[in-house]
C-alpha cells in the first residue's frame, strides 16, 4: 500500500480530519440527479437498505447502470457476476469512494441518504467496506489496526468478541498485521469493520486466494455475524461458496442487474449460472 493510501485510510477513519470535511463539502449532494423516480423507488424499497437507479462512471466510462436492489436487516446478499460485471464498482459507489463517480441514484440506509455523503460520513453512518486488498496498515500490530479503526465514530464489537470470533487474531494480536497469512488478514479486515458500529458490511472477494479450510473458517464467522443481526453484501468469484451462506442473490451483467432472487434459485438453475456466472 502506498503512503497516499495509508493517509487516505487514516482520514476515512477520522471524522476530525479537516481535509475530509473540506472534501465532503465539495461532494455532498452531487448524486441527486435521479429526480422524480426517487420517491417511487423509496416507497417500494426495503426500510433497512436500498439502492435505486445508481449510475456511476469512471470518467466517460458508464459502468454501474441503473442498479436498484434492496436488502432486509440481517440478510446476507450475494452480489455476483462475471469478472468486470461491476461488482466492485457497485460496492465502492455504495461506500461513497471517490471512484467510480456516482452521478445519480439514491442510497438509503435506515432512511439516511448515503448518496449525499462523503466516504468518511458513510463510514460513520454504518457502511463498512472490506476491500479486496484488505488494506492492513503496515507497521501496526493486529490490535493497533483495530485501534485505528475505532478512532472515529461509535464503537461496535468489543475486541474480546472479535477475538472470540477469530481466535487466531487473539493469538497474534501483538504481531504486525501485514505479516499475517492471507486468511488472517481477511479476518483482521472483517474484525476491523466489526469494531465500529456498522449497519452494513460490504465484503469484496473475501475468499480470494484462501485455501478451502481457511475459507470455511471465514464462512463460519460470517454466519455468526449474521446471527448477531448484522447485514452483509458479499461479492465473490466463488459464487457457490457465497450462495451457500446467502439468503438472496443479485447478479450483475455489464453493469446492470440481470437477476434478483433467492440463493437457492441460483444454485438450482444451471442455465442461469452458466449464462451469468460461467459455472
Ligand atoms: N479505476 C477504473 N477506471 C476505469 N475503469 C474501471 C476502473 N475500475 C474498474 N473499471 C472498469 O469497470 C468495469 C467493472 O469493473 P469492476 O467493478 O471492478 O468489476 P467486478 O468487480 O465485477 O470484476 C470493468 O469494465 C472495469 O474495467
Ligand atoms: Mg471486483
Amino acid at each position: 500500500m502506498s503512503t497516499a493510501e495509508v493517509v487516505d485510510f487514516a482520514q476515512a477513519a477520522s471524522a476530525a480530519s479537516a481535509a475530509s470535511a473540506a472534501s465532503a463539502a465539495g461532494t455532498a449532494g452531487t448524486a441527486n440527479a435521479a429526480g422524480a423516480s426517487d420517491s417511487v423507488a423509496a416507497k417500494s424499497a426495503s426500510d433497512y437498505f436500498s439502492v435505486a437507479g445508481l449510475n456511476a462512471f469512471y470518467g466517460d466510462s458508464y459502468i454501474v447502470q441503473d442498479v436498484s436492489f434492496d436488502v432486509n436487516e440481517g440478510e446476507i446478499i450475494a452480489l455476483l457476476g462475471r469478472n468486470g460485471a461491476g461488482k466492485t464498482s457497485t460496492l465502492r459507489a455504495i461506500a461513497r469512494a471517490d471512484q467510480p463517480e456516482l452521478r445519480s441514484g439514491q442510497i438509503l440506509l435506515q432512511g439516511q441518504p448515503v448518496h449525499e455523503m462523503a466516504a468518511y460520513q458513510a463510514s460513520l453512518a454504518g457502511v463498512a467496506l472490506v476491500p479486496e486488498d484488505r488494506r492492513i496498515i503496515p507497521g501496526l500490530t493486529v490490535e493497533e489496526n483495530l485501534d485505528l479503526a475505532v478512532i472515529a465514530g461509535e464503537r461496535g464489537w468489543e475486541y474480546e468478541r472479535i477475538y472470540s470470533l477469530f481466535p487466531r487474531l487473539k493469538e497474534r494480536r501483538k504481531q504486525e498485521g501485514t505479516t499475517l497469512s492471507g486468511g488472517e488478514q481477511q479476518m483482521l479486515a472483517i474484525g476491523r469493520a466489526l469494531a465500529k458500529d456498522l449497519k452494513l458490511l460490504l465484503l469484496d472477494e473475501p475468499y480470494e486466494g484462501l485455501a478451502p479450510v481457511v475459507r470455511q473458517d471465514i464462512e463460519k464467522a460470517l454466519l455468526e455475524v449474521r446471527e448477531a443481526g448484522i447485514t452483509t453484501i458479499i461479492v465473490e468469484q466463488n459464487a457457490v461458496a457465497a450462495l451457500k451462506i446467502s439468503d438472496r442473490a443479485i447478479i450483475l451483467d455489464t453493469g446492470e442487474v440481470a437477476f434478483k432472487g433467492s440463493a437457492k434459485e441460483v444454485l438450482d438453475d444451471e442455465a442461469l449460472r452458466h449464462e451469468y456466472l460461467a459455472i
